[in-house]
C-alpha cells in the first residue's frame, strides 16, 4: 500500500495526563475532577480511577523510547493542569519540571511535540467554585496558559487550547457521564460557551506573546446522517450536527452560532443570557489549525418519544468497534472535505483517531488484526483527502497506550502498545507493528514530496 505524505507530515500517536500518568498525588499535584469523580462510586467501570494509569509519570523515558520504536516523529500529550496549579494561587515548579523533562526526552528523539492545555482534567478548586460554568474559570485558564506558555513555550511548536469542547460540555454537564457529573442542559451550553471563549482568549494571549509556535483547537466532530430520507429525519439529522458540529465549527470560523441550534436551546433550555456582545469576536481568534478527532459517524431519526429534542441515535450497521461505534473510514473522508468546503483551508491534524477492540495477551503478542484493518482504512481515507489537494498536516493514532478510558476504566483498550496493568509491562501490538513496518518501509511519511 502506498500512502502519500510529505516528509513533514507528522505522524503520531497521542494520549491526555489523567489517562496515563498516574502519580496523581506526587510532587505536589492537586486534586482534579477526575479524581474526584472517579473515587466517587458508580461513575467508571469497575470502580476503576487513574491513580495509577499507565505510571506514566514515572516511566515517561521508556514511553518516549516505545514512540522511537514505533518510528513515529510526533506525540501529542496533554498537561496537567492540577500538577501546574494544584491550589489557587500556588504554582507548582516540580509540575512543570516533569514536562520539562518529557519535552527535553522527544527533542532528544526527534519527536515533534503537540501539547494540548486542557483534556478534561480542571482543577478541584476551580470546580469547587464553579466550574466551567463560571465565567471566572476562563480567567483561571487564561492565567495556566500564560505561565505554560512562558515556561515551555520555546520547546513546543503545536499547542492546542482545548480537547474536544462537546465533551466538556454536553458529557459532563448534561448526561453526567463525565465528570463533574452533572445533568442540566442549560448549564452545559453555558460551560461550551466558556471553554470557546477561554480558548479565544488564549489565542489572543498567545500572539501577544510572540512565541513562535502554532496554536489551534481540537474538536470531536461526528458525521451525521439521517436514518432515512423522510423529511423529519433530515431536519432531525441537521439539529444533531448543530448540537455536535456546527455549534463549535458556526463559532470558531464565521464568529457566530448558528441561528436554528440558538433557537432551539433557547427554546428547550432557557435564554442563553452568558453569551456577551464581544464574545464571538473572541472566539473566532484566528487559529493556526484545526484539530480534528474522528472515531465513527452516528445515524439520527425523529422519535417523538425521546426527551432530547425528539432525536434518537440509531444502531450502528456493519462493523462496530468494542465500544460499538461503527467503522465508517469513508466518514473520515466526507468530514475532511466538509470542513475545507465549508468552514476552514487551514491546515487540519486529525489529533486523535483509532479503535477499542477486547486485545488479549498470549505469549508475549497481540493479534490485533481488527485494528490494523482499522487503521488502515483511515489512514487511507486520510492519504486520499492530501491527495486530493487536502491540507492535512498530520495524524496521531488514539492511543499510545491502553489507559484509563474515562467511564470505561481500564475495560477499553486503544493503545498501540498493550499494557498489563499490573505490572505496567509495555508490548507492541501487532498493530503497532505494523505501522512501524510500514514507517520504516517508507511507503508511509516520506512517500511523496
Ligand atoms: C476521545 C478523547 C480521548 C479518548 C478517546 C477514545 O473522545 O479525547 O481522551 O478517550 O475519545
Amino acid at each position: 500500500m502506498d500512502f502519500r505524505f510529505s516528509r513533514e507530515f507528522l505522524l503520531g500517536a497521542a494520549t491526555s495526563a489523567y489517562q496515563v500518568e498516574g502519580a496523581v498525588r506526587e510532587d505536589g499535584r492537586g486534586a482534579s475532577i477526575w479524581d474526584v469523580f472517579s473515587h466517587e462510586q458508580g461513575h467508571v467501570w469497575n470502580e476503576c480511577t487513574g491513580d495509577e494509569a499507565c505510571d506514566h509519570y514515572h516511566r515517561y523515558l521508556d514511553d518516549v523510547q516505545l514512540i522511537t520504536h514505533l518510528g513515529l516523529n510526533a506525540y501529542r500529550f496533554s498537561i496537567a493542569w492540577p500538577r501546574i496549579f494544584p491550589e489557587k494561587g500556588v504554582l507548582n515548579q516540580k509540575g512543570l519540571a516533569f514536562y520539562r523533562g518529557l519535552l527535553d526526552a522527544l527533542k532528544e528523539r526527534n519527536i515533534t511535540p503537540v501539547v494540548t492545555l486542557y483534556h478534561w482534567d480542571l482543577p478541584q478548586w476551580i470546580e469547587d467554585e464553579g466550574g466551567w460554568r463560571s465565567r471566572d474559570t476562563i480567567d483561571y485558564f487564561v492565567d495556566y496558559a500564560e505561565t505554560v506558555f512562558r515556561e515551555l513555550g520555546d520547546s513546543v511548536p503545536l499547542w492546542i487550547t482545548h480537547n474536544e469542547p462537546w465533551c466538556v460540555a454536553f458529557l459532563g454537564h448534561a448526561t453526567g457521564e463525565h465528570a463533574p457529573g452533572r445533568k442540566n442542559w442549560h448549564e452545559a451550553v453555558a460551560v461550551a460557551h466558556h471553554v470557546l471563549l477561554s480558548h479565544g482568549r488564549t489565542v489572543n494571549l498567545y500572539r501577544r506573546m510572540g512565541l513562535k509556535g502554532q496554536i489551534g483547537i481540537t474538536l470531536n466532530l461526528t458525521p451525521i446522517e439521517p436514518g432515512t430520507q423522510e423529511a423529519q429525519d433530515v431536519t432531525f439529522a441537521q439539529i444533531a450536527d448543530g448540537n455536535s458540529n456546527r455549534w463549535f465549527l458556526d463559532a470558531l470560523f464565521r464568529g457566530a452560532y448558528s441561528e436554528d441550534m440558538t433557537a432551539l436551546y433557547a427554546q428547550f433550555f432557557g435564554a442563553l443570557d452568558f453569551i456577551q456582545k464581544e464574545d464571538l469576536q473572541e472566539i473566532a481568534a484566528p487559529i493556526d489549525f484545526l484539530g480534528v478527532n474522528y472515531y465513527t459517524r452516528n445515524r439520527v431519526v425523529f422519535d417523538p418519544t425521546s426527551d432530547l429534542f425528539g432525536l434518537r441515535a440509531l444502531e450502528p450497521v456493519g462493523e462496530v468497534t468494542a465500544m460499538g461505534w461503527e467503522v465508517a473510514p469513508e466518514s473520515l473522508y466526507q468530514l475532511l472535505c466538509r470542513v475545507r468546503d465549508e468552514y476552514t483551508r487551514l491546515p487540519i491534524y486529525i489529533t486523535e483517531n483509532g479503535a477499542a477492540y477486547d486485545d488479549q495477551l498470549n505469549a508475549g503478542e497481540v493479534h490485533d488484526e481488527l485494528r490494523i484493518q482499522y487503521l488502515r482504512g483511515h489512514i487511507e481515507a486520510a492519504s486520499r483527502f492530501v491527495q486530493d489537494g487536502g491540507l492535512l498536516k498530520g495524524y496521531f493514532v488514539w492511543s499510545l497506550l491502553d489507559n484509563f478510558e474515562w467511564a470505561f476504566g481500564y475495560g477499553k483498550r486503544f493503545g498501540l502498545v498493550y499494557v498489563d496493568y499490573n505490572t505496567q509491562v509495555r508490548t507492541v501490538k501487532d498493530s503497532g507493528k505494523w505501522l512501524r513496518d510500514m514507517i520504516s518501509a517508507e511507503s508511509i511519511t516520506k512517500a511523496a514530496d
